[in-house]
């Protein structure tokens, strides 16, 4: 039976159209379907992080991004306040833009954080996605699917006549979100528990600019008795176009069933939020979430792979949701399309289980211990057994007595511990893969941590992690990572101008997939030494990075020898892709 598309792609989300984009750019067709009758209608996700945007600026999209985003400055200062005009409790410098470390996340990356929500960028990667030959079918949904040693035949149904039809693929991608039917129908595993707690958020239109201007913050949480129900105990006001769109969020008690969403309930909670009755609030839409602690373990079937939501399902405290679904696509766009030109064996596509599975249990983890490590800073807040704890915590708060001076003191505590979830570059950037496309160090010991794991990216070229970014200068002067040298849907070998040995055994080997980077040479020149203090191999070593910038093996040494740098490197290669 012929293949009416390469990759079939169920969901058109940010993991759909991801993967739809990473395939594209590979020269391989895909055809997206979704139920919807568009991409998402209401913000939901909104950090961006550096990995991710690493991953928008292999992708090519990393300007449109940053054309429709809110700036990284513009996330700045998170506030702890008694409501948006009242008077603050605490403010927190996040997402790197502190003094004491925004050097942290310069050094790390190209790439800056910005904030963007789900429907300017779902847009933005569906429409590169489709410029570069992806076809896509809206209100269009996946019934079922059947595998053969050969392909899959998916059954569709079109909902504008019912209609029902099959297409035919070598492959099909489950990114049908947190209510997967695909990964249903597989059986994978999943652990953990659905919909634990909910919470009631409004998109509303309000200019607050008086109130947010002067300390740019995209997230407000604010301390009232009016919104501390729950693990996170405060509501929220979180801009959405600052500062005149916006969500408000609080916790509700599901042992009571779903809350009043009329907008005579909402209206007056959110004008306590804001601390401003004579606000004008237009209702974009209310709905409830439920806060989800579950993942799939085992992220493939066959022929039949799934990512994003569909396998890691959790809060949007630590704003991962959307970086990993983007994360999980790149990694597995090259893999399929290698796999569709014949470059690779059955292995590769095992191996993006095995990579990015315990990554979404890691993240689902963290993201529900972000909500549980609010209880510390709540306790500076609250007096129990108070006719009214949260009142009564904010009088305590501003006392000069002991009882005061006790609570200050613990806020400071409270919230170094929250740098787990605003200031974590380690958590979005220090992932590390162990598989069979990845070949590790011959003898090599654990990874020693220099500096707390989750707080701080440390830079390595240990097989499993992805190329340490170092700027490098190219032959007009102009600055470039080696990031910009790597990737793009290749293999690259980067080795220094002592690595003789491996260019020519890159091109006596003549791969249509392999490129050769000799830093030091006039198109990759070391100016600023940055790459040599960083790069952890000797000038004539070399790494093997795989199209989404992970080194899948490196010789530290190198030789001189030729035919030695052929036999290793056509060795490496061969293992990474599972040739034979
Ligand atoms: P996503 O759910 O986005 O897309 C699923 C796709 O599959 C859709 O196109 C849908 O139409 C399609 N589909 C489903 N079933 C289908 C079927 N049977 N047939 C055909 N198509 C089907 N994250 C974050 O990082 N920060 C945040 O602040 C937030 N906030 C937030 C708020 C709210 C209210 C929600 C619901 C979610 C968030 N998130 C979030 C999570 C974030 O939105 C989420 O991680 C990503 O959207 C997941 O992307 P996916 O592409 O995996 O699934």
């Amino acid at each position: 039976m012929a293949y009416e598309t390469d990759v079939l792609i169920i969901g058109a989300g940010p993991t759909g159209s991801t993967t739809a984009l990473a395939l594209a750019n590979c020269g391989v067709r895909s055809h997206i379907i979704s139920r919807g009758n568009w991409m998402a209608d209401s913000p939901r996700a909104h950090i961006t992080n550096q990995r991710a945007n690493e991953v928008f600026r292999d992708l090519g999209v990393a300007e449109d991004v940053a054309r429709y985003a809110s700036t990284w400055e513009l996330m700045g200062d998170t506030t702890f306040t008694t409501s948006l005009a009242g008077s603050e409790l605490i403010r927190m410098r996040t997402w790197g833009t502190g003094d004491d470390r925004r050097g942290d996340y310069l050094r790390a990356s190209p790439c800056g954080m910005v904030d963007i929500i789900q429907p300017l960028l779902e847009p933005i990667l569906f429409q590169k996605a489709a410029e570069k030959g992806a076809t896509f079918a809206f209100n269009t949904e996946y019934v079922r699917h059947e595998q053969d040693a050969d392909g899959v035949t998916a059954t569709l149904r079109d909902r504008l006549d019912g209609r029902e039809y099959t297409v035919r693929a070598r492959y099909m991608v489950g990114a049908d979100g947190a209510r997967s039917m695909v990964v249903d129908h597989l059986g994978l595993p999943i652990e953990g528990q659905m919909a634990r707690a909910g919470t009631v958020y409004t998109v509303f239109n309000c200019d607050l600019t008086k109130y947010s201007k002067h300390r740019p913050s995209i997230l407000n949480w604010i301390v009232t008795p009016d919104a501390s129900f729950g693990e996170i105990g405060m509501g929220l006001l979180r801009a959405v176009h600052p500062w005149t769109q916006w969500i408000a969020g609080w916790g509700f008690d599901i042992s009571k069933g779903e809350p009043d969403l009329s907008p005579e309930a909402i209206i007056p909670r959110i004008k306590v939020l804001i601390g401003d009755p004579l606000v004008d609030i237009d209702i974009v839409r209310t709905s409830i979430w439920y806060v989800n602690q579950a993942y799939v373990t085992q992220y493939s079937k066959g022929r039949v792979l799934c990512g994003g939501d569909a396998v890691h399902r959790h809060p949007p405290s630590s704003g991962l949701g959307n970086n990993t679904c983007v994360q999980d696509a790149h990694n597995l766009g090259w893999k399929l399309a290698y796999s569709v030109k014949g470059w690779a064996g059955p292995k590769l596509l095992e191996s993006y289980s095995q990579e990015r599975a315990p990554v979404g249990k890691q993240i689902v983890l963290r993201a529900n211990q972000s909500r549980l490590d609010y209880a510390p800073l709540n306790a500076c807040f609250r007096v129990p057994g108070a006719e009214n704890p949260v009142a009564a915590g904010i009088a305590r708060f501003r006392d000069p007595g002991p009882d005061g001076v006790a609570a200050r003191k613990a806020a400071q505590a409270a919230l170094d511990l929250k740098q787990t979830e605003f200031n974590a570059q380690g958590t979005e950037m220090n992932q590390r893969y162990e598989s069979s496309a990845v070949i590790p160090d011959v003898d090599a010991k654990p990874e020693e941590w220099r500096r707390d794991r989750g707080l701080y990216h440390q830079p390595t070229s240990r097989p499993g992690a992805k190329i340490p970014h170092a700027w490098l200068v190219d032959r007009d002067g102009l600055r470039m990572s080696t990031l910009d040298v790597t990737g793009r849907g290749l293999f690259t070998i980067v080795t220094g101008l002592a690595g003789g040995a491996w260019k020519e055994a890159a091109l006596r080997l003549d791969l249509p997939f392999l490129r050769v980077v000799v830093t030091g040479s006039p198109d990759a020149q070391d100016l600023y030494c940055e790459w040599q203090r960083i790069r952890e191999i000797e000038e004539a070593g070399v790494l093997l990075v795989r199209p989404d910038g992970v080194v899948a093996w490196r010789d530290i040494e190198g030789t001189p020898d030729a035919s030695a740098a052929l036999d290793r490197l056509s060795a490496a290669i061969r293992t990474v892709l599972d040739l034979q």
